[in-house]
């Protein structure tokens, strides 16, 4: 039930400590990531990880709503290859994020808006797309709490029930 308890209280984290996430934590992440199943095992991606300042600062600008990589000490850009499947990289991320989770990193995906901008700055060959990146580091707690309280009105929370989700052979059903 503790997996189960985990994939289910999983939830985004925006404000980080200021600590740099180590070395060995990172390692984990990484590993539980290069593990992700993929269609045909191709395994059609790379992970970046943007930890210097100013290559942090310049991400930020890739992206609309980037407050988690502002706040973060390091993103992971997750590049799918040529051939690869969204579908995969969707995995690979929930993966990450979930295996952050369990090491007691914090994490959120954000959207990198602007392709070209994201393409420059993460210096992609042509063969390869970044559309998506995830902020890790240590949950500063406190300022999560707070930042929560303030945008319950603005951002919805929880989820659609499951009667408006699951249907039973076909669409109506
Ligand atoms: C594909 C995708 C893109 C996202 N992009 C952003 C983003 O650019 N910035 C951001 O702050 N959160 C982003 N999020 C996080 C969502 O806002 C978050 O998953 C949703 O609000 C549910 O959060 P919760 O699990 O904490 O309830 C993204 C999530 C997904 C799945």
């Amino acid at each position: 039930m503790a997996t189960y308890d985990d994939i289910v209280g999983l939830r985004t984290v925006r404000r980080f400590q200021k600590r740099p996430v180590s070395d060995k934590d990172l390692a984990s992440v990484l590993e539980a990531a290069r593990w992700t199943g993929s269609a045909k095992n191709l395994q059609l991606w790379s992970f970046i990880v943007v930890d210097d300042p100013e290559q942090k600062a310049r991400l930020v600008e890739t992206g609309s709503f980037m407050t988690p990589v502002i706040n973060a000490p390091m993103a992971i850009a997750l590049v799918r290859m040529e051939g690869g499947y969204d579908f995969d990289t969707g995995r690979v991320a929930q993966n990450l994020m979930l295996a952050a989770d369990a090491i007691g990193l914090g994490s959120c995906p954000v959207t990198l808006h602007d392709d070209a901008a994201a393409r420059a700055v993460l210096q992609l060959p042509d063969s390869a797309y970044c559309r998506y990146a995830v902020a890790l580091g240590y949950e500063n707690k406190q300022a999560e709490k707070e930042a929560r309280r303030e945008q319950r009105s603005r951002i919805p929370v929880g989820r659609k029930p499951l009667d408006e989700l699951v249907h039973r052979n076909h669409w109506n059903g």
